[in-house]
């Protein structure tokens, strides 16, 4: 099958770091297909000359989240949910663009998260949806589904954030069969539910938590992090600017 990783991505200082960390893994994937869809009205060209450049085999599109749902500058990140306009817009495309008898997984990966080259080679054996362990997530070193060693069924999670969800995983830990991406033609996100509850929303709409697979050794292997970039510190950039004049003229960083 051929991967499909849905990136959402924003312009900010650290995004061409994220897109090349996140490339420079996805070169080591056969079959690989990326799908990156910034969060603005038109592609920019950062990400347009940066995808060109990538050696990847990819999509490109834009779309923009509506300002009523944009985070604001001081908003905590729990406010308001990233990624829905962009991982549906991904979604459309794939629905519009593939047939029936095309064989793919869909994998949703945020531009921040670190991924193994060994999440990939799990995603293969995919028939409906794969869930997997996420480090650093939920406030736990690892939150998981938990996997039953005789039956290789998921019998739980240990999730303790929100553990009431009814797919209580985070948008790194699982991977979806495009068929059934495709035959729910309208499974989606939404912007209608609370915090934390998008990997639920859009599972809920094409599986039961009994047809999950387990993977990455019956759920005990971590093969992808959920780690978060620090915003980098520009204060004497801020000064530069003031003055009118700055240290990346000419260079794109
Ligand atoms: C957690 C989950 O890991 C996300 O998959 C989920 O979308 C999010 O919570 C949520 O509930 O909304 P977190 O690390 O807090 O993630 O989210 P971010 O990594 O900040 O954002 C997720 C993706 O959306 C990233 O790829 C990011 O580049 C993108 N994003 C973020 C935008 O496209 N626009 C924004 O304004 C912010
Ligand atoms: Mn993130």
């Amino acid at each position: 099958p051929t991967i499909y990783a849905i990136t959402p991505t924003f312009s900010r200082p650290v995004q061409k770091a994220e897109l090349t960390r996140l490339s420079q893994t996805f070169l080591h994937v056969p079959n690989f297909h990326w799908i990156v869809v910034e969060d603005a009205a038109t592609k920019t060209t950062l990400v347009t000359r940066f995808l060109e450049e990538s050696g990847l085999i990819y999509t490109h599109l834009a779309a923009a989240t509506p300002p009523n749902y944009k985070l604001g500058r001081n908003d905590p990140n729990w406010k308001k949910p990233r990624g829905v306009e962009q991982r549906n817009a991904a979604l459309r495309w794939l629905r519009e663009n593939l047939k029936p008898t095309d064989r793919g997984v869909v994998f949703f990966a945020d531009d921040d998260n670190t991924y193994s080259i060994k999440l990939f080679h799990e995603m293969e054996k995919i028939q409906r949806v794969g869930v997997w362990p996420v480090g650093l997530v939920g406030g736990l070193m690892v939150e998981k589904p938990m996997c039953d060693n005789v039956t290789s069924k998921v019998i739980g999670f240990n999730a303790v954030w929100k553990p009431d969800r009814p797919f209580p995983l985070d948008m790194a830990g699982f991977a979806i069969n495009l068929r059934l991406l495709l035959e729910n033609k309208d499974a989606v996100f939404s912007y209608e539910v609370q915090g934390g509850y998008q990997e639920s929303e859009i599972l809920s709409q094409i599986v039961t938590r009994n047809e999950l697979e387990p993977l990455a050794d019956c759920c005990t292997k971590v093969y992808v992090w959920h780690t978060r970039t620090e915003p980098p510190q520009l204060n004497v950039e801020q000064l530069l600017i003031k003055k009118g004049k700055r240290s990346n003229v000419g260079i794109e960083v």
